[in-house]
């Protein structure tokens, strides 16, 4: 019959179709050409921009890439394609890439594989792909000492990559919250877990902060770092990834125990570094959705990163503060209480601006590290900008690293001290599933604390220092002083101050007898003589609350 012909016959499907995929595949390898801009995702690790290349078989990154990460962090990547199979080698020198002590840290211990990276040593990573069609590669990447991490590089535009520089918005005074009358209180993910933890671990944290009566002492927010996202969907809307499947359901679960919760964003279009370098989703461009977003969801607590936001902004005080007060602004107009935490290191004075933008507490240095000399620098340089503080708006000399291991008992009592007499917002950083008893003496000491939230706030001074001691003085409400022997040294020092340098309000009656507690030996101490003298351990410190002895013989 004379339309049979035009059946098809399955045995040729059965030939032609391998052979059409071949030569397609032939084709594309022919023609696969890398040039232009292209994302690394792996799955729940962030995003890399990076900008290629390619002539003949070679490809390269373009230095400067995109927006965040990749060979825009100082390393290049550079091999070739060849018969569909890409190998780029990427070699970062860990020493170029440690930031300098204090100075923005934003990202480049993270982007330089994050804690543990032996100072240095080299790292390399490589890049094993198969071309899958032109737009993407299926990657597998390799850096020294990790785990190797599947992946995809996808072809994006340049506006994905590279979004367009804005003006800041004129700039206005964010009306006060109300919020954080005292320093704030609570946990943060970052400092024990970075972006390696999930909502179990989140809910882990929440039951112990209960359970180890941290709630008691007065920790409140469980905050959840960088590393929740994994993009926005179709409507734009920001959305967790694998790891934390739905906010608004861990929101419910940290609420049910009582508490609040917190959450990350950056006002760059991507957040500091996951685990392979590149960074997760940010507010840029988003931020009233993204506040209206997190109101929805129940968060009572916004970390705001400066992260990627200065390829979109210039590093001009006035673009911090115009990045900033837009998602001051974008909080208030969502109607929920949600305390506004700025960290953009410090940069620009940001003590002198953050409360016009809204903020509650900003991150006045770079990035804390789980070791004596970190924190001794950060803690001991908020002392002269301490009068900056005042209820709702707060230094923050970063979070804790009491628990974390990088210090000694006697360390972590001076980090706590320093902390509360700076009236730092207390935010821990370690498992608080695994607490020493000791760890839970130093985090959870009430008195220490009462320090930290005391209602009169005054702010530190520095009664004296010689060599590597130090007295710091703060005046408490129920006219009363806190005052901390510190010994910066290397060993055991005498320490002593006047007690007439303590200026008591001593009313109508002149002088009157004092009373002072040991606030970490938990005793009270003598207070006659002219003088009070203690030997203080190497890194350590002696806490002391004087007030006006009450009662009979009082005066
Ligand atoms: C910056 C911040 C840190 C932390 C990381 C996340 O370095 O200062 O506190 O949020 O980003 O990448």
């Amino acid at each position: 019959m004379k339309h049979s012909n035009l059946r098809p016959r399955p045995w040729r499907i059965v030939c032609v179709a391998p052979l059409l995929l071949l030569l397609g595949a032939l084709v594309l390898w022919a023609q696969a050409d890398m040039t232009g801009y292209w994302a690394f995702r792996v799955k729940d690790g962030g995003v890399n921009f990076f900008q290629f290349q390619q002539t003949g078989n070679a490809v390269a990154s373009v230095a400067s890439a995109g927006r965040g990460g990749g060979a825009g962090r100082g390393g290049t990547l550079a091999g070739t394609l060849k018969d569909g199979k890409l190998h780029l080698v990427s070699a970062f020198n860990m020493s170029a890439q440690v930031p300098a002590p204090a100075a923005g840290a934003a990202s480049g211990a993270a982007a330089s594989g994050g804690r543990g990276g032996a100072v240095g040593q080299p790292r390399e990573t490589v890049y094993d792909g198969v071309v899958e069609n032109a737009n993407r590669i299926a990657v597998t990447m390799t850096t020294t000492g990790r785990d190797p991490l599947k992946g995809t590089l996808e072809r994006v535009t340049r506006e994905e990559a590279y979004p367009t520089r804005i003006p800041p918005p004129d700039l206005r005074d964010v009306p006060d919250n109300g919020l954080a009358r005292t320093p704030p209180m609570g946990w943060n993910s970052w400092n024990k877990f970075q972006d390696v933890f999930d909502d179990a671990t989140v809910r882990g944290m929440a039951d112990a902060m209960v359970s180890s009566g941290m709630v008691k002492a007065g920790y409140t927010y469980i905050v959840v770092d960088e590393g929740w996202t994994s993009g926005r969907d179709a409507n734009g809307k920001i959305v967790g990834n694998g790891k934390f499947p739905n906010m608004k359901a861990l929101a419910d679960y940290v609420h049910s125990k009582g508490l609040k919760i917190g959450i990350y964003s950056s006002p760059g279009p991507q957040s500091c570094s996951g685990k392979m370098g590149g960074g997760y989703q940010g507010s840029f461009g988003h931020e009233e959705e993204d506040a209206m977003t997190f109101a929805e969801w129940g968060y009572d607590y916004l970390k705001y990163d400066w992260c990627s936001a200065g390829n979109v902004y210039s590093n001009t005080t006035e673009d911090n503060r115009g990045a900033y007060q837009k998602m001051g602004e974008a909080l208030l107009k969502t109607g929920r209480s949600i305390v506004y935490s700025l960290c953009q290191y410090g940069s620009h004075d940001v003590w002198k601006w953050g409360a016009q933008s809204g903020g509650n507490l900003w991150r006045t240095t770079g990035d804390i590290a789980d070791r004596w000399d970190s924190m001794e620098r950060i803690g001991f340089a908020n002392i002269d900008i301490a009068p900056y503080n005042r209820p709702g708006h707060w230094n923050d000399p970063d979070m804790l690293e009491v628990g974390n291991g990088g210090m000694t008992a006697d360390e972590y009592r001076t980090h706590m001290s320093l902390w509360c007499l700076l009236a730092a917002p207390l935010m821990a950083g370690n498992d608080l599933r695994t607490m020493t008893e000791e760890t839970k003496s130093i985090l959870m000491n009430p008195d220490v604390i009462a320090i930290d939230q005391d209602r009169d706030f005054k702010p530190v001074q520095r009664l004296s220092v010689a060599g590597k001691s130090e007295v710091l003085l703060r005046p408490l409400s129920g006219n009363a002083f806190a005052v901390g022997l510190f010994n910066r040294g290397d060993a055991p020092a005498e320490i002593g101050f006047r007690w007439d340098a303590l200026k008591f309000d001593t009313g109508l009656y002149g002088f009157r007898r004092l009373q002072a507690q040991d606030l970490w030996k938990h005793e009270a101490v003598p207070t006659t003589g002219d003088t009070f003298t203690a030997t203080v351990p190497r890194h350590g410190v002696v806490m002391l609350r004087v007030s006006i002895a009450s009662g009979r013989g009082g005066f």
